[in-house]
């Protein structure tokens, strides 16, 4: 790959020469670097530890991550379960005619046993998974023992094979009841929040250690209530931002009543956190509205929420899910502008994934460099690519965790790695054709292919090594 497609590169560096008597040029961390040596020239079209490593018997520089490092896959319920139909998106699914409705999904409920083995064998030893809300609590405060025996039984078997559950607690979909209630717009929706939170992790505290308490609230806030193209539709600033403050009273209210079962069972503090989406905003020029805004969103999108929670003594680590960068290029000082235009322009192309996402590996990088202060462990608890095209998804993956481990070599104390997702799966309002997983499914007859690019993590989920 010619290296001159990746432009803007904040790390590109001039040549330099290396110990062994190399030249190097190009990006330490892009996909490619042409190494020369002084009395011969060879070009190495990998990347650049191994190509230094294996093929021009430079330095020896070993990709290492450390051996409690947690490796694992994501899903969440109604992306994988099928038959979710008592919450919020089924309704709306169907209400607005969505092309491709969730149906029976992966049928994961079902087979959930047979992707853990499938998880297992590509040596996973933790995944991320959500509770459906809307099935152990179908109508208020009546609460389903056979789906809380069912979800029991989930956990144990991730146990059984070797994988640490990291449980998320509402990942985007609501019980029909409760958005009867008024929803998350509702200055009381904690209670009812908690109550559920309380029956799941009376149920599971013994089997459970990662909590993730709510996923993406500020893309909840921004698909639901801001744009408005998720459920519930509203589109208004204002109710986006008392559903951003109930999210962040339920969360501290979920942390302490977590901690506090625990406390009463006498069992090892739980690890809390919430799973915040997080994006690499990069000003298109230097003009002074585009950096002033791509810093406003950096504030307002990324760190904001999970500041505001550090504060109230609420996590114990940082959850992150990166997949791109957003490119700003605003067309004015106005706030809307600030809060929402993005470049139109095709003036610094990257490689994207199937849904048009830059795929911007340094990112990852940059942001767990500026998460480090405030001194907590982070966790990644999804990163990932829809792809048709399998070996970018493992160039992808590669680049990713070269630069997630050059952040942890600064400093960065990463507890582990969760890509999105373990199956293809239903990708909300764009349904089914992104796929995401390392696993194919077959929606013919629910049949899963392992890919390629599973078997190469595999066995850096193995040994520890990236090579
Ligand atoms: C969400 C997932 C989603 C993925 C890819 C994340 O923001 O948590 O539910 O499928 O992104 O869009």
């Amino acid at each position: 790959m010619n290296i001159s497609r990746w432009p803007n590169l904040p790390h590109t560096q001039p040549a330099k020469k290396m110990a062994m008597g190399f030249w190097v040029w190009g990006h330490p961390c892009s996909l490619t670097l042409t190494v020369i040596s002084l009395n011969q020239s060879i070009k190495c079209s990998i990347r650049p530890a191994s190509c230094i490593l294996q093929e021009c018997g430079g330095a020896h520089l070993m990709i290492q991550f450390p051996k409690d490092f947690l490796w694992g896959a994501a899903t969440s319920a109604h992306q994988v379960e099928g038959n979710n139909v008592n919450n919020d998106w089924w309704e709306w699914e169907k209400r607005v005619g969505l092309k491709e409705t969730s149906g029976l999904a992966c049928r994961h409920y079902e087979l959930y046993k047979y992707d853990f083995d499938l998880a297992k064998s590509l040596n996973h030893n933790a995944h991320r998974l959500s509770i459906e809300w809307s099935r152990v609590e179908p109508k208020e405060n009546s609460f389903s023992q056979q789906e809380i025996e069912h979800y029991i039984d989930v956990i144990l078997a991730l146990k059984a094979r070797g994988l640490e559950p990291v449980v998320t607690l509402h990942h985007f979909t609501n019980p029909l009841w409760f958005i009867k209630t008024g929803g998350w717009q509702n200055k009381n929706a904690y209670d009812y929040f908690l109550r559920y939170v309380s029956k799941i992790v009376e149920a599971l505290a013994d089997k459970v250690n990662y909590w993730v308490t709510i996923n993406e609230p500020m893309v909840y806030v921004y698909y639901g209530f801001i744009l408005g193209l998720w459920p519930p539709q509203e589109k208004s600033f204002l109710k986006g931002m008392r559903v951003k403050e109930n999210l962040a009273i339920a969360h501290t209210k979920a942390y302490r009543l977590i901690h506090s079962i625990y406390k009463k069972r006498n069992l090892p503090p739980a690890h809390v956190s919430i799973a915040q989406n997080v994006q690499a905003f990069t000003p298109c020029n230097s003009a002074l509205k585009n950096r002033f805004a791509a810093y406003l969103r950096n504030r307002i999108f990324n760190f904001e929420f999970i500041v505001r929670l550090i504060r109230s003594k609420s996590l114990d680590f940082i959850g992150i899910n990166y997949y791109t960068r957003g490119l700003v290029d605003v067309d004015g000082w106005a706030f809307r502008h600030m809060a929402h235009d993005t470049c139109k322009k095709n003036h610094l192309p990257l490689k994207k994934n199937s849904l048009g996402w830059d795929i911007y590996p340094q990112g990852i990088y940059n942001l767990l460099i500026r998460f480090k202060k405030y001194n907590l462990p982070i966790f990644i608890l999804e990163n990932g690519i829809c792809i048709e095209d399998d070996n970018i998804r493992w160039n992808f993956i590669y680049e990713h965790l070269n630069n997630v481990h050059r952040a942890m070599q600064e400093g960065s104390k990463v507890l582990g790695y969760i890509y999105w997702s373990l199956i293809d799966n239903y990708e909300w309002d764009k349904g089914y054709g992104h796929r995401f997983g390392l696993i194919e499914v077959d929606y013919s007859n629910f049949g899963r292919i392992v890919r390629e690019s599973a078997k190469k993590l595999s066995s850096v989920c193995k040994t520890g090594i990236l090579e």
